[in-house]
C-alpha cells in the first residue's frame, strides 16, 4: 500500500487536460521522479496533489482520501512542496523564512502566541534540523540577496522541510544550478528518504534524477507515458519520442 495513491487524477483547463487519469501509487519511504517535456502537467500535477487546483478523482494520503480537502489541510496531513520560482521573503533571514512555514497554524500555537508571542520551541527545533539537513545552518542570519541561486534553492527546500511534512513534492529544484551545485543538492536530498520522507522530485536534469529516483513515471500531454528505473525510461522510445522537438529535452549526456 502506497503512502500516496492517486486514481484518475484530472485537470482540465478549459479544452487542455493538463493532467489526465493519472493514477499511480507511492510507497513511504520511495524517491520517485516525474519527469516530462515542459508543458507536460509536471507542476500541475503537483499543485492537483497538494490542493492548488481544482481536480477530478482520488487523492489517498496514509489511506485518508484527501482529495476533497482544501490546500492548508493537505499541508497539515503532512504533505509539502517547494515552487518553481524561488519565492522567499527578501526581508526576512533565511531562519525567519524557513520559521513561517514551520509554525503551524492550529489552535494551540494561536493560543500559545497570545500568552507568548514567540516562535514555539518544536518550530525552532524543526527550523534548525532542516537547516541542518540541507547544510545551510551557515546562512541561517542572511538574507536571500545575499546568497547565490544555488543555495536559495537549497533555502526553498530546506523551507518545505521545516513543516516536518512526511512527503515533499520538490517542482524542478535543481533549475539554474551548475552541475556541482546540482551533485551537493543530489546528495542532501538523499538523506530525506534515510529520514524516513517520500520524495516526489520534478526536474529536467537527468544526472540528479537518476542518481537520487528508486523509480521515474514520464508524463506527456497529461499522460503517465512510461515508467521504471530512470536507465529504462530513457532509452523508451516513446519517451525520445516526446521529448524531440522540445526545447527542454532530457540531458541525456549526463546520465552516468
Ligand atoms: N493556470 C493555467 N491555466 C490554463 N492552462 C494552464 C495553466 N497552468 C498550466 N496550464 C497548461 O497546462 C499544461 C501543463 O502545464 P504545466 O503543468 O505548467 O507543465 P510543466 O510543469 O510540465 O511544464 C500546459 O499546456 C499549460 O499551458
Ligand atoms: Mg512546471
Amino acid at each position: 500500500m502506497g503512502l500516496l495513491e492517486l486514481s484518475a487524477l484530472t485537470v482540465q483547463y478549459g479544452g487542455v487536460r493538463a493532467v489526465d487519469a493519472v493514477s499511480l501509487d507511492v510507497p513511504e519511504g520511495a524517491f520517485v521522479g516525474l519527469i516530462g517535456p515542459n508543458g507536460a502537467g509536471k507542476t500541475t500535477f503537483i499543485d492537483a496533489v497538494t490542493g492548488l487546483v481544482p481536480a477530478s478523482g482520488s487523492v489517498r494520503f496514509d489511506d485518508r482520501e484527501i482529495a476533497r480537502l482544501p490546500a492548508h489541510r493537505r499541508a497539515r496531513a503532512g504533505l509539502a512542496r517547494t515552487f518553481q520560482s524561488i519565492e522567499l521573503f527578501d526581508d526576512l533571514t533565511v531562519r525567519e523564512n524557513l520559521l513561517v512555514a514551520a509554525e503551524r497554524a492550529s489552535w494551540l500555537s494561536m493560543l500559545r502566541a497570545m500568552v507568548r508571542p514567540a516562535p514555539s520551541p518544536d518550530a525552532e527545533e524543526r527550523v534548525e534540523r532542516a537547516l541542518d539537513c540541507l547544510g545551510i545552518t551557515d546562512l541561517a542570519e542572511h538574507t536571500p540577496d545575499e546568497i547565490s541561486l544555488g543555495r536559495r534553492k537549497l533555502v526553498t527546500v530546506a523551507r518545505a522541510l521545516a513543516a516536518d511534512p512526511r512527503m515533499v513534492l520538490l517542482d524542478e529544484p535543481a533549475a539554474g544550478l551548475d552541475s556541482t551545485e546540482s551533485a551537493e543538492l543530489g546528495r542532501r536530498l538523499r538523506q530525506l528518504t534515510g529520514d524516513g520522507r517520500t520524495v516526489l522530485l520534478v526536474d529536467h536534469d537527468m544526472g540528479l534524477v537518476s542518481s537520487v529516483c528508486d523509480h521515474v513515471y514520464v508524463l506527456d500531454f497529461g499522460r503517465i507515458i512510461a515508467e521504471g528505473t530512470a536507465a529504462t525510461v530513457l532509452r523508451d522510445p516513446r519517451v525520445v519520442t516526446a521529448y524531440l522537438g522540445s526545447e527542454t529535452g532530457p540531458s541525456v549526456e549526463r546520465v552516468p
